[in-house]
């Protein structure tokens, strides 16, 4: 983690899928940075013992299925009741698939992996956005999308490629329509990296996951880290890019630029 700079002072950011990797290491860096985070997941245990690693006093875990819209509902209001507004909203949680072809595909992961990656994002949008407009701040909503959001891995992802081109249809969007109360919407795109949805879903182990998916990008000599993505969302949280909105920030070490005729 980068030393503490203190960029989100006093923000109060609600984190979705933050029991585990990527969501784990942003509610960290957020902390670290002065922030008050919800962490919102549904394994509560795990979500629980990140609290109890981060700082109980200030962070919170609140159980909450982004499939579930009161649920998400509850969690926003549970997130106003504890600190008074919410600045911040990370939408972040989300599955894949074990890769299958579209031939045999299973319909009801199908809607399982829709109903999370996307309905989800969407409702904590709605929640999220109607707390920040009824107190009229000016907050930041990013979601997480994938390399899997502007291109096909070509891995036999139907799910999850679709879902995640879906998150940046729900980004783009949605910052038309918030960007008239001055909250900004915005999207971080990671390539693959090792955290258990990868592991468990492509069944190899961390370093065979981080050397599978760092053979590919041009950039050589880094393996992407869930503190990376971490680094990019606090980006958009921060007043640093307070005129960025509706954009998607790739982080792929270039992945998505080049198509190699070598
Ligand atoms: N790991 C990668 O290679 C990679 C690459 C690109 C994008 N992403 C995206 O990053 C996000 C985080 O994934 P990760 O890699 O950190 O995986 P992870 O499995 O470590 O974390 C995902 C978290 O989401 C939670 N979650 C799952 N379903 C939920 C639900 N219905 N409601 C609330 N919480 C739920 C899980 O309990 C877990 O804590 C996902 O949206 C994923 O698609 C991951």
């Amino acid at each position: 983690m980068s030393k503490p700079t203190r960029k989100l002072q006093g923000k109060v950011a609600l984190i979705t899928g933050a029991a585990s990797g990527i969501g784990e290491e942003t509610a960290k860096l957020f902390v670290a940075n002065g922030a008050f985070v919800v962490i919102a997941d549904i394994n509560d245990e795990v979500g629980q013992k990140v609290v109890t690693s981060i700082g109980v006093d200030r962070v919170n875990f609140h159980h909450c299925d982004v499939r579930d819209e009161k649920q998400v509902e509850e969690t926003v209001s549970y997130t106003i009741e504890k600190h008074g507004r919410l600045d911040i909203l990370v939408s972040n949680a989300g599955i894949a698939e074990t890769p299958s072809s579209i031939l045999e595909l299973d319909m009801s992961n199908f809607d399982n992996v829709i109903s999370t990656n996307v309905r989800g994002v969407v409702a904590t949008i709605k929640h999220a956005g109607q707390a920040m407009v009824k107190q009229k701040i000016r907050g930041s909503i990013i979601c997480t999308g994938s390399t899997a959001s502007v291109i096909s891995l070509n891995i036999s992802l139907t799910a999850y490629t679709s879902s995640k081109h879906a998150v940046l249809g729900v980004v783009r969007s949605s910052c038309g329509e918030l960007g008239t109360y001055g909250i900004r919407v915005n999207c971080v795109s990671p390539h693959g990296l090792a955290t258990p949805l990868t592991c468990q879903n492509f069944k190899m182990e961390e370093s065979e996951v981080e050397e599978f998916f760092s053979s590919q990008p041009s950039l050589k000599g880094v393996v992407l880290k869930a503190s990376h993505i971490a680094e990019a969302v606090m980006f958009l949280a921060s007043d640093e890019s307070v005129y960025i909105s509706g954009q998607n920030l790739i982080v792929d070490g270039g992945f998505t630029a080049v198509k190699s005729l070598m």
